[in-house]
């Protein structure tokens, strides 16, 4: 638990909003975020690198919701982008374009032109194929392309196979031994400004090894570019640092992940770009829903059917993640009260996947009672969908004791007014079996 979610007198709160009133507010389930939490992971994060010249590009695929841009962007954060979606939702949240970089393996023509247009700072080119187009936008709109191009170092990391990015076979990037050769014949385009390269290997990176392989190739290369008097000017190391909140695992403290973003710029005197998503929003959110059955399994095993699903969180049943599960009335906990016996947390969609937990250490709970996922703050609301007919859920944000709907529940005329009906299907009715019945 982090300092922004803690019990005050009973009830867990987020800051100084108890979160049983928010759930009585705006019903369940729905996310909730700390304000000061989001302000000090990145205050934390740009003193650990203090002395550094580094910007912090916030990567919006982490959390796009615009209250939270807003506060990371008030605290100085740049932006980190992959779509003209999340382009927009920056600019909105006051991003200046001279602090956006825009990533992702398949950008399309039209998002490449409005980038240039907007005066996005840094592409990161994955492919030739897509520097080649870039080529052909600037030269169409007269505008200079800032180009990085996105090494693939050849470093697997990552808390989960499907999330890390940075090995040969994967989609990520152009090959490290391609680099020099392409980079040479980009500088001498004229269309085309560079800026240097990028690199990002992986998600929730909890060791060093990755990291330290992967930069130091990074500063390897762009000092053998730099020799042969290529324009270098930045290098951006990515994202992919997380707080290790599983303790069995060796967690890479901030202080140690600094010390090694700090040690490119030592050796290239290099400014550098980070591009942090779940570091700076994961322990700033949670995930608030209500128990509506309890049952009990032939093995005498609890389980809590709550009401949210892995509609509304999927990285349960995606990566196979754990997240810690309280009990936002902590009363139960006290010495009166039945000890607290692990049980399985469970979704109301029809696969077996559908769990969050299968052995939170939870007290005795009723119908009705809430309960708070911790640590949803990255990869939460912004993959959640509607399968099972069930609505995309809202996002609360708090400050101190303000509470505010950052994002409104998805409505049931919403959800039915975007699949209009075919005209040859709106004059028919639905068979009836009365109307079947002779
Ligand atoms: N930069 C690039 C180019 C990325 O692809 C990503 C994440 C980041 C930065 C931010 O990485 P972070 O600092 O958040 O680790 N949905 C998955 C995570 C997918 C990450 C994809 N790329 C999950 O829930 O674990």
């Amino acid at each position: 638990m982090t300092g922004s979610f803690s019990y005050r007198r009973g009830i867990l709160h987020a800051e100084n909003a108890p979160l049983d009133e928010i759930a009585r507010r705006f019903g369940t389930p729905l996310y909730v975020y700390a304000a000061g939490e989001l302000r000090a992971l990145y205050d934390r994060m740009a003193a650990a690198l203090r002395g550094c010249p580094v910007l912090l590009c916030y990567a919006l695929k982490a959390n796009f919701n615009l209250a939270v841009v807003r506060i990371l962007a008030r605290a100085g954060a740049g932006a980190d982008i992959v779509s003209e979606g999340e382009m927009r939702r920056a600019l909105q949240a006051g991003v200046q374009p001279s602090a956006i970089i825009f990533s992702g393996v398949g950008k399309r023509k039209e998002e490449l032109a409005l980038a240039l247009k907007m005066g996005i700072a840094q592409i990161n080119v994955e492919s030739e194929e897509e520097l080649a187009a870039l080529i052909e936008i600037a030269q169409a709109s007269g505008i200079r392309a800032p180009v990085a191009l996105r090494v693939n170092p050849n470093v697997a990391a990552g808390g989960h196979e499907k999330i890390a990015t940075g090995r040969e076979g994967d989609k990520f990037g152009l090959p490290l031994e391609k680099i020099p050769e392409i980079y040479r014949a980009a500088a001498k385009e004229p269309s085309l400004a560079m800026q240097g390269l990028a690199v990002h290997i992986g998600s929730q990176i909890l060791d060093a090894a990755p990291f330290r392989e992967a930069f130091g190739k990074l500063a390897g290369l762009a000092k053998a570019l730099r020799q042969e008097g290529l324009p270098v000017a930045r290098l951006d190391l990515g994202g992919g640092f997380a707080y290790g909140q599983d303790l069995e695992r060796a967690a890479l403290s901030l202080e140690d992940y600094a010390d090694l973003v700090r040690q490119v710029w030592r050796e290239t005197e290099l400014p550098l770009i980070l591009e942090p998503g779940r570091a700076l929003t994961a322990s700033a959110g949670i995930l608030l829903a209500s128990v509506l059955y309890q049952k009990t399994a032939p093995s005498g095993e609890r389980i809590l059917v709550v009401d949210a699903a892995m509609n509304d969180f999927l990285r349960p049943a995606l990566y196979g993640a754990s997240h810690a599960v309280l009990a936002v009335r902590e009363e139960a906990k006290s010495a009166a009260a039945a000890p607290a016996a692990p049980c399985q947390i469970v979704g109301p969609v029809c696969e077996s996947g559908d769990r969050f937990a299968s052995a939170a250490p939870l007290p005795p709970m009723a119908a009705g009672d809430l309960i708070a996922l911790m640590d949803a703050g990255a990869y939460g609301a912004v993959m959640a969908s509607s399968y099972n007919g069930r609505p995309r859920l809202a996002e609360i944000i708090v400050s101190d004791s303000r509470i505010w709907l950052a994002r409104a529940r998805e409505s049931r005329r919403e959800m039915l007014e975007r699949d209009p009906l075919p005209p040859w299907l709106l004059d028919e009715r639905a068979p009836s079996s009365a109307r079947r019945s002779p």
